[in-house]
């Protein structure tokens, strides 16, 4: 029997089949469509069965799946290295593969540890991350995402890391918010510099841990305190590359470059796990010796897996050919008309940026029951906790989003005339 993701699988109820995709729109197989306003966990953000992409992916196969990188490439992964290298922020300019965005995190920590142990400084191995963040559910990426239902399970094994809070404000807070925070990110910087190895953080917008979203201006400090104290700046961009906060990359709003950045989901245009890690060249070098001790001792069987390394290109080339960042501003322009005429006493904020909306409700107890409503109305979408949300594909039409909205409008209206069957 399957074995499901994040779910009590004693309590867990006859979930829907999906028989087919296209587009936004998933057919079922008892003969419903739904809209997808999450596009699969943020990955497929050129919707399902994307001509081009099956085709990319079709010649592929016809060639070979995946072959081994370790002493061999093909053009496929050189390829792909080449064009990350290209679109991510100037000087990540070397591209280690893997297979998921945990994995991908996981490498980003070893390489930050590593590098001050190839340089001869071992006690730089704590690492800073942000109160909120979420990273992923492999041990380390555990210990550097905030304590949650993800990994309560292990509290009592995992190493304690050093935690930061973001500015209170959102993307434009109050000067002294983000001074203070700025502030404390100093503090811990200054007095344990030499313990600290690197600053891992989701930019610009925490995804999984509640859609927080905060001020470049805290990045543009992360970037320049990680360097004048020695700490290397991992942007772990999973949920956030590939123009989902309406920059290519979510550093690109603070015009920064990390020293490590991790990409995943979007990369491979929700068709296949693949995940990248991209390193300066300063980072890389610490790695170039005459023995293994300072290699980089890492390498997953798929790493640079064909298919997936061939899809990722022809979704980067659609991306560009199909200027994607000016439908997510559309889609944004979209939203904003759609929240005009919501308000309930039961929602406590709206956060939004690029193709990203939240809606937190007061309580998590207003939302039982919306994802089979949803469902039921014609949309699939999945609260995280107190917390609506869209992430779309980005070739969702005007009324699409319209029904997304509408069925969240819908539930607004419920909820607001209880009747005792609603809770
Ligand atoms: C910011 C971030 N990092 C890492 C991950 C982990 O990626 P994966 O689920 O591919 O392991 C996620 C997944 O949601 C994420 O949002």
């Amino acid at each position: 029997m399957l074995w499901f993701p994040y779910t009590q699988m004693n309590k867990m109820k006859e979930v829907p089949k999906l028989n087919g995709a296209k587009g936004v729109e998933m057919y079922l197989s008892e003969g419903k469509t739904l809209i997808d306003g999450i596009s699969s966990w943020w990955s497929a953000i050129h919707g399902y069965n994307n001509e081009e992409i099956n085709q990319a992916a079709l010649d592929q196969l016809n060639k070979f799946s995946h072959f081994m990188l370790g002493g061999i490439s093909h053009d496929p992964a050189l390829n792909l290295a080449k064009e990350l290298v290209r679109i991510t922020p100037k000087d990540l300019n070397y591209v280690f593969f893997s297979d998921s965005g945990s994995i991908g995190v996981e490498i980003a920590l070893k390489i930050a540890i590593q590098y001050w142990k190839n340089l001869g400084i071992s006690s730089k191995n704590k690492i800073v991350y942000l109160k909120d963040g979420y990273h992923g559910d492999t041990f380390k990426a555990m210990e550097v995402s905030s304590d949650s239902d993800f990994n309560n399970a292990f509290s009592e094994i995992l190493n304690p890391q050093i935690e930061l809070e973001i500015p209170v404000g959102g993307y434009y807070p109050k000067s002294a918010d983000l001074q203070l925070a700025i502030d404390q990110m100093e503090n811990v910087f200054r007095n344990q510099h030499q313990e600290i190895a690197c600053f891992i953080l989701e930019p610009i917008v925490q995804c999984a841990g509640g859609f927080n979203i905060y001020s470049p201006n805290y990045l543009l400090a992360a970037r320049e305190l990680t360097q004048r104290y020695g700490i290397l700046l991992i942007a772990d961009e999973v949920a956030t590359g590939f123009g989902r906060t309406g920059k290519m990359f979510a550093c690109e709003h603070a015009g920064i470059t990390p020293d490590i950045m991790v990409l995943g989901k979007a990369m491979t245009a929700g068709y296949i796990g693949h995940a990248a890690t991209l390193a300066t060249s300063k980072v890389y070098d610490a790695f170039l010796g005459d023995n293994y001790e300072i290699a980089l001792m890492h390498g997953p069987t798929f790493m640079g897996n064909a298919l997936a390394c061939s899809i990722a290109l022809k979704g980067i080339e659609i991306f560009e050919r199909e200027n994607y960042l000016d439908k997510i501003t559309e889609i944004e322009s979209f939203i904003e008309e759609e929240l005009n005429d919501i308000s309930s006493p039961h929602i406590l904020n709206i956060r939004k940026i690029g193709g990203i909306v939240a809606l937190e409700f007061s309580n998590k107890k207003y939302l039982d029951g919306f994802g089979k409503f949803a469902l039921q109305n014609g949309a699939w979408l999945r609260p995280i906790g107190n917390i609506v949300y869209l992430m779309p594909a980005y070739i969702i039409k005007r009324e699409e989003i319209g029904h997304l909205f509408y069925v969240i409008k819908l539930w607004i209206n419920k909820i607001e005339t209880p009747t005792t069957e609603n809770f």
